[in-house]
């Protein structure tokens, strides 16, 4: 559903549609989902006429602890030059909170000026919600997350660090460049989606005096460009209300980047868990990087009954950023048909398959 694709087509003119993908499985899970993933990408290529030119990293904790680098610099300056990246988790029990996040994660978040993060929450047929009276016509919207500003930025610091007298600030970046950008990304999506046109800002005006008043005021100035789209306002902590009262009142949402973050755990929820849960990593220029937002999972690690359903449906976004919107809908048209006929579950453990034999319905159902 992206508004500007990528366009980041083969080179190869006459040739076969190829793209350079790089592949980021990470820690935990993240391997075994990716390779579902991928399985289900190279199925849908075959049938297409395209193709996935894989490239690994071994980014992630494993690496971390042997090596102690996070993303070496030529990975770096390979990663600029792929059409897309595909991660898995990051994440390991060993490495301390924050290491691998901010080394890898957020790194190439902001290295790779990717300042859309699209959070799809779609319930789909077959999948158990925790809203008991929601259905798959009910819970199907957008987030749209700045992704490089806000309190993510890292600025800020201590005074007398570990004194009974410290101070700790933590300063949220809002410039108008980033936040416009960010509002005129979510209109163009939400006119592109094409269903019910309805954007809604989540913020907090009434308290982010300075922060949100310049949101608000871009808001509504870009709103102006877009006659045939219909604004909403909600303050975060009632969109966190209504996306579990009356979650068919949203059709795009867009917020900061700290809001986002925290809404987008509770979307997942409402749409059957990390299990499901897919997003991008835009810069719609550039090149983007698709994840399933759930965690590494450590305890399910190298059992095969990890859901890889979100990774798979990472894929399918990947491959409407690179312009293959077929292939994308057929993925998750795939994904529906197997959650709505087969799966038992989302949770791990308790699909009635295991990741490979979820990963090979998926395929087969394309
Ligand atoms: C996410 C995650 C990350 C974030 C963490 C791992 C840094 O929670 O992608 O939502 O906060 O953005
Ligand atoms: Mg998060």
């Amino acid at each position: 559903m992206a508004t500007k694709t990528g366009a980041r087509a083969s080179k190869t003119a006459g040739a076969v549609r190829t793209y350079r993908v790089a592949v980021i499985p990470g820690d935990g899970t993240g391997p075994e989902v990716i390779r579902e993933g991928r399985k289900v990408l190279d199925a849908a290529s075959k049938r297409d006429g395209f193709r996935v030119d894989w490239r690994d990293y071994d980014l992630g904790g494993a690496r971390y602890l042997k090596t102690k680098d996070t993303v070496p610099a030529s990975v770096l300056k390979e990663l600029r030059d792929v059409d897309a990246i595909y991660l898995g988790a990051i994440g390991h029990p060993d490495v301390k909170p924050g290491i691998l996040e901010q080394g890898i994660l957020l790194k190439l978040r902001f290295e790779l000026d990717q300042y859309i993060n699209l959070r799809p929450v779609k319930l789909y047929p077959g999948v158990w919600t925790p809203l008991r009276d929601k259905k798959p016509e009910d819970i199907d919207f957008v987030v749209v997350r700045e992704n490089t500003e806000g309190l993510y930025a890292g600025v800020g610091g201590f005074l007398r660090k570990g004194t009974s007298d410290e101070v700790a600030l933590q300063a949220s970046v809002n410039t108008r460049h980033g936040v416009e950008r960010c509002i005129r990304y979510a209109f163009d999506y939400t006119r592109a989606r094409g269903k019910r046109k309805k954007l809604t800002f989540c913020g907090k005006t009434n308290v982010l005096t300075f922060a949100h008043d310049l949101w608000f005021r871009v808001f509504e100035e870009v709103a102006a460009e877009y006659k045939d789209i219909t604004t909403d306002y909600a303050h975060v902590d009632a969109t966190c209300m209504w996306m579990v009262k009356n979650p068919e009142w949203f059709d795009v949402i867009v917020t900061d980047n700290m809001f986002g973050d925290i809404i987008t755990d509770l979307g997942a929820m409402i749409q059957g868990g990390m299990g499901i849960a897919a997003g991008g990593n835009l810069n719609p220029e550039g090149v983007s990087m698709f994840e399933p937002i759930g965690g590494s999972a450590p305890k399910y690690t190298g059992q095969n009954v990890i859901n890889p359903l979100a990774a798979i449906c990472a894929g399918g976004m990947l491959l409407q950023q690179l312009g293959e919107s077929k292939a994308s809908q057929d993925i998750e048209q795939a994904v529906m048909q197997v959650t709505g006929t087969k799966l038992k579950s989302l949770a791990a453990g308790k699909m009635g398959y295991s990741t490979s034999e979820v990963g090979d319905l998926v395929a087969k159902a394309l």
